[in-house]
């Protein structure tokens, strides 16, 4: 008993002896330079610096409100739901320290001790880049007023291809943009979005949009406030060809000015070749989401089975404002439970991709599950409609979304974007079993992956879901004349044409099909009206002159 009361007194005094030697010098500037000079300093987002001893002191009160809030710094996912390279977050001992610093009326210390502040690098921090690339014009974000989304597109002036090993993003002026995205556009889909030429567009989400044809690009580029750029390893630089445009994708916030903001991208090219190829995998259901106004806790889920043995690279829970809990987890064969992510307390303004500092594998079977909750209520401070309304998904702010994306590079050699493509596709079959989008690529990838007979029903399907659509007719066809049903094939490959007369991929494959046909006269017809327009094809005048050469024979 007398030892349990002396023990008590020694833990009593400990937290009195370790009070007295709080100082800014020791305690409180190792802290402020690691976890908030790198955005609390001239030219970044934080609102004033802290970076001496008078800055922290001035703002010293303030520091202990938000650090103890976790306001500051700005770092979503909870602590042991995934363990992610550059977290910021302070432990519970860093917390304690700074408000017993400034209970104790935050002494200096000796001055000579204070450690030097941080050095960052002047311009661009990788160094000058392999190429410049600026947004043809600038956007004038107003004064006040809400969020404003904003996508710039940019056209890198390059010959030749070129293997992009790392992406720095100058946003603007740090204050305004909040986060910025960068999407790789192979398809010149983003300068059809725009008005007039280089004016960018409006608007909060991209729909993702590629060629059916296209593999995946498998990467994220995204720049947060006090991020580093991240350089990718040996093999996994992403290919950029000449005509690819970049869209940046701005989130801003008005600063109570009108400023200009006009981002630049330098990239960092390297010789290696991508030889492992990673994948975006999405999980979501927006169709899902039509919360109505008062319902505080509306949930939305997902789940997917993983095809084949992949290690995550890294993640994005991406929401708009009424999300709170966002999680994200896999349950493996044998049942266990990994944690991918957890955001308790979703805030959009601080949103970012967490890159997990080693590779989280997830062997074949394992099944990933997304689980968010939605708060409509009047009582969610972030909720955009004043009274609260019927929100479903959309593109606008006042939408909304539920996202998990995982970057994952399937283990083996060689590429295996199309085996877990298919899977998606069929995923999203299930889910939205009209899908016209879903319908093409899973019948794109059924014959690309040499299984024809497959193939026919999905892309039947597209085409009764969308008969208007000459994409599908003409991949109708390719899959019909690929399982011998040359004659129907043909009859598709007409209405792609009557649909969209240019559609010269079609009228190739018709030509194609006719001369397998022996209808010689009406191909050389279909390869005639393509010359006219492309008089220098090397493939269509190879092929008008064999046609003509086959129709020839015949006469003799
Ligand atoms: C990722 C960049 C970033 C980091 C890291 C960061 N801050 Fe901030 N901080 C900001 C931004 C941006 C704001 C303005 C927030 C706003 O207006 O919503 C801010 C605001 C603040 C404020 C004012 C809060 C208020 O209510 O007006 C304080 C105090 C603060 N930060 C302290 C810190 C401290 C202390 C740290 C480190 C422990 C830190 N910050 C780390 C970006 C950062």
């Amino acid at each position: 008993m007398a030892r349990g009361v002396a023990g008590f007194a020694v833990l009593a005094l400990a937290p009195a002896c370790t009070a007295q030697t709080i100082t800014f010098a020791h305690d409180i500037a190792p802290i402020v330079y690691e976890h908030c000079a790198s955005c609390h300093r001239p030219g970044e987002s934080g609102p004033f610096p802290l970076l001496t001893y008078d800055d922290v002191k001035k703002h010293a009160a303030q520091i202990a409100t938000v650090t103890k809030s976790k306001f500051m710094p700005p770092w979503l996912p909870e602590a042991g739901h995934g363990d992610f390279a550059d977290e910021n977050r302070l432990t519970p001992e860093q917390i304690g320290k700074i408000g017993e610093w400034v209970a104790q009326g935050t002494p200096e210390g000796p001055e000579s001790e204070i450690p030097p502040a941080p050095k960052f690098a002047e311009g661009w921090s990788l160094g000058t880049p392999d190429l410049i690339v600026e947004a043809p014009k600038a956007f004038t974000v107003p004064p006040d007023g809400t969020d404003v989304y904003w996508n710039f597109v940019l056209s890198p002036s390059i010959t030749k291809r070129r293997y992009v090993r790392a992406v720095e993003v100058r946003p603007g002026e740090k204050r305004i943009v909040h986060h910025a995205n960068v999407i790789i556009d192979r398809s010149e889909w983003g300068r059809e979005q725009e008005a007039s030429p280089g004016s960018g567009f409006a608007g909060m989400e991209l729909a993702n949009r590629r060629s059916v044809f296209d593999p995946d690009d498998g990467h994220f580029l995204f720049w947060r406030p006090g991020g580093a750029p991240y350089i990718e390893p040996d093999g996994l630089a992403w290919t950029l060809d000449p005509g690819n445009d970049l869209i940046v994708n701005t989130h801003m916030r008005p600063s109570g000015k009108p400023e200009q903001i006009r981002p630049t991208i330098g990239l960092y090219f390297t010789d290696k070749p991508q030889s492992r190829f990673p994948m975006l995998l999405q999980l979501e259901h927006d169709s899902a989401i039509k919360i109505p106004p008062g319902v505080r806790d509306f949930p939305v889920s997902d789940d997917f089975k993983l095809p084949m043995d992949v290690d995550v690279l890294s993640v994005f829970a991406h929401a708009h404002y009424l999300a709170t809990l966002m999680e994200g987890y896999a349950t493996l064969p044998d049942g266990t439970r990994k944690w991918l992510i957890r955001i308790p307390q979703w805030d959009q303004s601080w949103q970012s991709v967490y890159r997990y500092r080693e590779p989280v594998f997830l062997p074949k079977g394992t099944v990933i599950s997304m689980r968010y909750h939605y708060d409509n209520s009047a009582a969610n401070v972030r909720n955009p409609n004043h009274p609260p309304k019927l929100v479903e998904a959309g593109n606008h702010a006042t939408d909304e979304m539920g996202h998990l994306w995982l970057q994952v590079l399937p283990r083996g050699t060689g590429d295996h974007r199309l085996e877990l493509d298919e899977a998606l596709s069929r995923h999203t079959l299930e889910k939205y079993p009209d899908d016209y989008r879903a319908h093409m690529v899973l019948g794109a990838l059924l014959l690309a992956r040499t299984n024809a007979q497959a193939a026919v029903p999905i892309v039947e399907a597209a085409v009764r879901i969308n008969p208007k659509e000459p994409e599908a007719r003409n991949l109708l066809g390719a899959t019909l004349v690929r399982v011998g049903r040359v004659p129907e094939a043909i009859e598709q490959y007409k209405a792609a044409i009557a649909l969209r007369p240019d559609f010269v991929n079609a009228r190739f494959n018709l030509a194609r099909a006719l001369v397998s046909s022996a209808r010689y006269p009406e191909a050389i017809e279909q390869y005639k009206a393509i010359l006219a327009v492309y008089p220098d094809d090397p493939d269509v005048k190879q092929g008008l002159a064999q046609a003509e050469e086959a129709a020839k024979a015949r006469q003799r």
